[in-house]
């Protein structure tokens, strides 16, 4: 087998390990994100090429066989899916990376048991990290499978709580914690499997109970226990890269997890123990007053007579959702961008940190739409506008406008930011029916004396505003 001089081999990793902090600055701003994906990229190469020329690695014949496989299930899933899938495909990934956490840490012990028969006892060191390893990548791996069931609504999507649950998860992770110690002290298969399974079943028991809103922290934390995980990993196999590189993943999936926790409102406790944040009822004056809305019924207009008060607007602010990522109305919607700021209308797009199904969503479909940066302004930003605003256009956004989040204590959405849409002089929803959002949950911006609704397909809606725009 091929070997490299250890201080190459040290070098070679340092070099993949700046690539990717350099890949993850780059992808701090549409911008440099491309940058950033080369960067990493080029990283990846580095560590995988270098990672075969080490000491252990004795046969390349395994390797080959799970890296082409690896490559082709890869590359049909990179060409088959769709943008709005990225979430479920992100948790189903890490889940993969939870798995091989477990199965690295098993192998290990295995393989250091049947030397120890030989050489006397097993380091403790070696074996808090096998533990630990396995632990984090049994989380994962089940904490995973249950947001993917949720994200592709295999499983229902609703907070599933009951009662006594957090003393129940309380006492499994005291009865894990017993078996895990029992394993350092004295090594075998038996604490082994009991500790794992049951991390397996808390990972189960600590994300089912995690619904709605929520739905977009659990990933990201999700990625970042598959970081740890991954980190453990490097651990018990002694790869310093694989240290770092775990270690990156899941530093800045919890500081994502911690920024998304803040701009929804949530605290991060509350999200990762599941439900501990879930409002218990009560009813607010003003929740009353989204009571009284909803008997006053809702107003639906043609998209021409919208391109009417649009084309004699002189502020817009659109608000982009979930719906104009599943329509692709992103380019008709540059069309009707150009058309209006040509007339001299001052059209811009808001975007809120959780609008669509990921971190960046609409910031990369409006970027993939060659809208300029200067255009797109995040939620801090933006709101003041709106209450300047002639017309808040919402083009398949549901639950990041919902004035319920501000004023209706029993709404799911109680306490997450909103963009203050409903301000705006007169808003549009454009969306093809009545149906909830994500959170599932009734949109009190529906029944405002200055809302109406344009139904339709969000891309459909928008050729039509052109074409009445255009007079056609
Ligand atoms: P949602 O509240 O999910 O609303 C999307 C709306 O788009 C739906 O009401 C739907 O109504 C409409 N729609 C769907 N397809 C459409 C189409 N072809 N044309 C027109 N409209 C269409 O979306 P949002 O406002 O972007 O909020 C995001 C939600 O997802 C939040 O609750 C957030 O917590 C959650 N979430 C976010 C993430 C991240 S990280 N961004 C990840 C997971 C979950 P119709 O069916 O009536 O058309």
């Amino acid at each position: 087998m091929l070997n490299l001089n250890p201080d190459i081999f040290a070098a070679m990793y340092l070099i993949a390990t700046i690539l990717f902090i350099f890949g993850l600055k780059g992808l701090s701003s549409p911008k440099t994100a491309v940058r950033g994906n080369v960067y990493a990229m080029v990283g990846m190469v580095i560590a995988v090429i270098t990672t075969l020329f080490h000491p252990d690695v004795k046969n390349y014949t395994w390797i080959f066989a799970g890296i082409s496989l690896g490559a082709v299930i890869g590359v049909i899933v990179a060409l088959k899916i769709q943008m709005t899938a990225m979430p479920q495909l992100v948790a189903c990934l890490h889940s993969f990376v939870g798995l091989a956490a477990v199965l690295v840490a098993f192998g290990t012990f295995i393989l250091h048991d049947a030397a120890r028969q030989v050489a006397g006892q097993l380091e403790t060191v070696l074996l808090i990290e096998i533990i630990i390893g396995s632990i984090i990548g049994a989380v994962t791996f089940t904490g995973s499978l249950i947001a993917f069931g949720k994200l592709q609504a295999i499983l229902s999507s609703n907070s599933l709580i009951f009662k006594g649950q957090h003393l129940f998860n309380l006492f499994l992770a005291l009865v894990m914690l017993v078996f895990s110690i029992q394993f350092v002290y004295s090594p075998g298969v038996l604490p082994f499997i009991t500790a794992t399974v049951i991390a397996l079943a808390l990972g189960f028991l600590l994300i089912l109970p995690i619904g709605g809103a929520d739905m977009p922290v659990v990933v990201s934390m999700l990625n970042s226990y598959s970081g740890w995980a991954a980190a453990a990993t490097g651990f018990t196999l002694k790869n310093n890269l694989l240290i770092t590189t775990g270690a990156l993943v899941g530093s800045s999936g919890a500081i994502l997890s911690y920024i998304m926790c803040k701009s929804m409102n949530r605290s991060f406790f509350s999200v990762i123990l599941g439900g501990f944040g879930e409002n218990s009822g009560g009813d607010s004056g003003e929740g009353s007053a989204l009571s009284q809305a909803v008997k006053k019924g809702i107003k639906s207009v043609a998209p021409e007579d919208a391109a009417f008060v649009l084309e004699n607007a002189s502020k817009v602010i659109v608000v982009p959702g979930y719906g104009m990522a599943v329509a692709q109305a992103q380019h008709s919607l540059k069309e009707l961008y150009l058309f209006l700021q040509q007339k001299g209308v001052d059209f811009r797009f808001a975007i809120h940190p959780v609008a669509g199904r990921m971190p960046g969503h609409m910031n990369v479909l409006l970027a993939e739409a060659e809208i300029p940066y200067d255009s797109v302004l995040e939620m801090d930003e933006i709101n003041p506008e709106f209450a300047s605003t002639d017309v808040a256009l919402i083009i398949g956004a549901n639950d990041v406008v919902n004035p319920a989040a501000k004023s209706d204590k029993t709404s799911p959405l109680y306490g997450m930011p909103i963009l203050d849409a409903y301000k705006a002089k007169q808003v549009y929803m454009v969306k093809r029916s009545m149906k909830p959002g994500y959170a599932g949950v009734d949109n009190a911006l529906f029944y405002y004396d200055n809302c109406a609704l344009i139904f339709g397909d969000a891309k459909n809606v928008c050729l039509s505003l052109l074409a009445a725009l255009n007079g056609t």
